[in-house]
């Protein structure tokens, strides 16, 4: 076969390096009609042909044809490659690594705070106590008066009290429920009553809104000893072991007579630690039996009928349950804090 004609062989060559250089279907379809084009170099050597010598237009125009499907091969190749390339990326954004774990739907959870409320209020449920609910937005007389808790009193300084316009304020003792709970009620009665309380207060062991739980009975024939051994139980199941409690008389003006509680601390087994004040007690709450005067604003015969009442923090109880060490963890809704709980 006769050599090709060198114009022809520098062509194909030139055209090739620049079909391999074109990344983009957009390009290689530029270099097609550079070549191969109506008005295309490979197209104009075969037009001029009938120019060509007679001598050689034959093996002129194989050899053009030649370069022709040479160039045509080499696009139709490279075309593959480049939508190769495409739908490689395309799928590359959208793969899906099966192996990866599913995104399941994200579930809620209890706070802390209300698992042990609901822990508590399963336990005095179960003593046959039921739930008593007041509102957070109480009036004087249900947080202070009707507890005998004299105008001049303490609790009643606007320093530890939220007063709120028209006489109302927020309760600042789950301890107004008492009043709202026996009034106009005749007993016997057990009720628990769970909820937010309000005080001027801040500190890393204070919060303005806490929780308490009060409880109270009132029958015939309650006596101190009912207290004490429900909050003996009450304390073995909250603290899942066998403290010690210590009773310690004290003064509340709805309970007469009235005693405030520590339990044994349960981290150094009342040894004395950081936690307890190294006193190897932690304080509970208060207690007593119902003041007679308090059982009359509600309207029930104190001469017949008597009873206790109890009333604690819920918030430290969490603390102790989930080894958080600072209260405003509780109340700051921080969800890489609780969902670790
Ligand atoms: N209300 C009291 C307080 O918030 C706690 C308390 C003490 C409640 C004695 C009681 C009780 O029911 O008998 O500090």
């Amino acid at each position: 076969m006769a050599a090709e004609p060198s114009h022809l062989v520098s062509l194909t060559e030139r055209a090739i390096a620049e079909i391999v250089d074109a990344d983009t279907i957009h390009a290689l379809n530029a270099v097609r009609s550079r070549y191969l084009g109506r008005k295309g170099e490979v197209t104009s050597v075969l037009r001029s042909l009938g120019d060509a010598d007679p001598s050689e237009r034959a093996s002129l125009g194989q050899a053009a044809n030649r370069a022709k499907q040479a160039i045509e091969d080499r696009v139709a190749a490279r075309r593959g490659e480049i939508e190769n390339a495409e739908r490689n990326r395309a799928l590359g954004r959208q793969s899906i690594d099966v192996t990866l774990p599913g995104a399941g739907p994200l579930a809620g959870r209890l706070h802390p705070i209300s698992l042990v409320m609901r822990d508590m209020v399963e336990f005095f449920t179960g003593m046959g106590f039921s739930i008593e609910e007041g509102p957070e937005v109480e009036t004087e007389y249900n947080n202070f008066e009707a507890l005998n808790i004299p105008d001049e009193h303490p609790a009643r300084d606007e320093q530890d009290t939220f007063y709120l316009e028209g006489g109302n304020l927020l309760r600042t003792h789950t301890s107004s429920v008492q009043i709202r709970a026996m009034t106009g009620r005749e007993p016997p009665f057990r009720f628990i009553a769970p909820g937010r309380v309000y005080r001027h207060d801040l500190s890393p062991r204070h919060s303005p809104m806490f929780h308490q739980i009060e409880g109270f009975m009132v029958d015939e024939d309650v006596n101190f000893a009912d207290l004490k051994g429900i909050l003996y139980a009450f304390a073995r199941h909250l603290m899942q072991g066998d403290p010690e409690l210590r009773f310690r008389s004290n003064h509340f003006p709805f309970t007469e007579p009235s005693a405030e509680m520590d339990y044994s601390c349960r981290l150094c087994d009342g040894q004395g630690c950081k936690v307890c004040s190294h006193t190897g007690w932690m304080e509970w709450g208060g207690c007593g039996m119902i003041h007679p005067r308090v059982l009359d604003r509600c309207g029930i015969d104190s001469d017949r009928f008597q009873g206790f009442a109890f009333g604690m923090g819920i918030d430290r109880a969490a603390l102790l349950r989930y080894g958080v060490p600072h209260l405003r963890l509780l109340f700051e809704g921080d969800l890489r804090f609780l969902e670790q709980i």
